[in-house]
């Protein structure tokens, strides 16, 4: 046994486990392609700065940081976001708008390991760059859901929990939160699932600053499940009746698309990241057994901040390590069994050149193909090939050399043939 093992919160891919990977990856690419959005990818070390102050501070704490061999402060990125800000920030001008990107970064953040969170991860993430409609706002949410249907997940598996903070925004300014208190209490409700309402009225007073009147206000708010509710308790303030609209037409939309059983609207969505601007959601299993899944938003004013180039933008960010979970809970991880078409058996030393050039031919065919490295018998190499889990064996004595063919063996029939090698090589 090594000594040596792989850091907390690190993940070493065996065959299986990379196989898992790559399906996950390979289906997040192919729904990004149907969607028509371009891959892209950055640097997996940053400038530190561009963290600090534009994610918040929550990553802020969570940074693999250190100072470089050139005096430089640097960061592993721990989201992608400020790097697409910065990157379409210095090309967007000569781009048609919108800019539709995605990428498959990993990730690395220091978190307090748990279920779900992990050290590294690889994250999905789906921009769109140039466009302020709510049109937008509901493609991203479909191709989020869609993301996840292409595993096989239904409405019955996960739901998009939406809000948007400009109508928090509103509902707060609203039960009376001074404006320059509105990210703290942004940051305070975003854990009202986790704290009960005691504990939320004290901290809302208490650290910000809040009367005992609009702290019962602010908690209040969050009673609303539905739109419509949202509507007749507050709707007659304009500022919340014309957020409150735009929510309406985006539900409006996904409708449309057959997608509205998947989405909820659900204010306790506030996202920890300070850069969202408009409407945010999350996905999460509906048995509300596992951490988020995705999430995502608008955020109108980061390219401006990051990268110099007023953009609106919107997108979200889809883990590997909660999806992963969700598949193997709900049985629908892929076969990661190896593929073999081939095992090629040589019957002695004399027949080798022969088998080599059969195996080359076949692969140069298409095919995957296998062989032993040593000559043995016979009978030990079609144990090989039974391990493998080959598909035809092709065995190679002198006589089927001579007559330039391969005795076939099906393995799953038993069934053998003879056939000219000439045959086989046809792609
Ligand atoms: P985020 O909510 O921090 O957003 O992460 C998005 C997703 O990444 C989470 O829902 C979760 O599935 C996964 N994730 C995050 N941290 C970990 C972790 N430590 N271990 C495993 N999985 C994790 C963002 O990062 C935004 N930048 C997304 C975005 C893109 N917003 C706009 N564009």
């Amino acid at each position: 046994m090594s000594k040596f093992k792989a850091l907390p919160g690190f993940r070493d891919f065996y065959p299986d486990d990379f196989a898992v990977r790559a399906h996950i990856v390979g289906t997040w690419r192919e729904v990004a392609r149907r969607y028509g959005f371009q891959e892209y990818d950055g640097p997996p070390l940053e400038p530190l700065e561009l963290y600090v102050e534009k994610s918040g501070p929550e990553i802020v704490q969570q940074l693999y940081n250190f100072t470089d061999k050139g005096g430089r402060e640097v960061a592993m990125r721990p989201e992608m976001t400020p790097t697409l800000a910065r990157m379409a920030g210095a090309r967007a001008g000569g781009i048609p708008k919108p800019i539709k990107w995605f990428s498959v970064p990993q990730l690395f953040r220091y978190e307090r390991q748990q279920r779900g969170r992990l050290r590294e991860h690889f994250q999905l993430n789906l921009d769109i760059l140039g466009e302020e409609g709510v049109a937008a706002d509901a493609e991203l949410l479909a191709a989020a859901v869609d993301m996840l249907r292409a595993f096989g997940l239904t409405a019955a598996d996960f739901v998009a929990r939406v809000s948007d903070r400009r109508l928090l925004r509103a509902l707060l300014l609203h039960a009376g939160t001074p404006e320059d208190q509105l990210t703290l209490v942004y940051n305070i409700v975003d854990k009202l699932e986790r704290e009960g309402r005691e504990r939320l009225i004290a901290r809302l007073t208490g650290e910000a600053g809040l009367t005992e009147e609009a702290a019962g206000a602010v908690v209040d708010i969050f009673r609303h499940r539905e739109l419509d509710a949202v509507r007749e308790a507050y709707g007659a303030d304009p500022e919340v009746a014309a957020e409150l609209a735009r929510m309406a037409e985006c539900f409006a939309m996904l409708e449309a698309m057959g997608l509205r059983d998947y989405v909820r609207f659900d204010l306790t969505i506030v996202r920890g990241l300070a850069y969202y601007t408009g409407i945010v959601f999350e996905l999460f299993d509906t048995r509300g057994e596992l951490r988020a899944i995705c999430g995502g938003g608008r955020y109108d004013d980061l390219l401006k901040r990051v990268g110099g180039t007023d953009l609106p933008a919107l997108g979200f960010g889809m883990g590997d390590v909660v999806l992963r979970e969700l598949l193997a809970d709900r049985g629908l991880l892929p076969e990661t069994a190896r593929r073999v078409d081939f095992y090629v058996i040589a019957v002695t030393e004399a027949e080798r050149s022969a088998a080599l050039s059969l195996v080359h031919g076949l692969r140069d065919a298409g095919h995957s193909v296998e062989y032993g490295f040593r000559v043995q018998g016979v009978g030990k190499q079609m144990k090989a090939a039974s391990a493998l889990g080959a598909a035809r064996v092709a065995v190679l004595g002198a006589d089927e050399v001579a007559a330039g063919v391969a005795n076939v063996k099906t393995m799953e029939t038993g069934e053998e043939r003879r056939v000219p090698v000439e045959e086989l090589l046809r792609p």
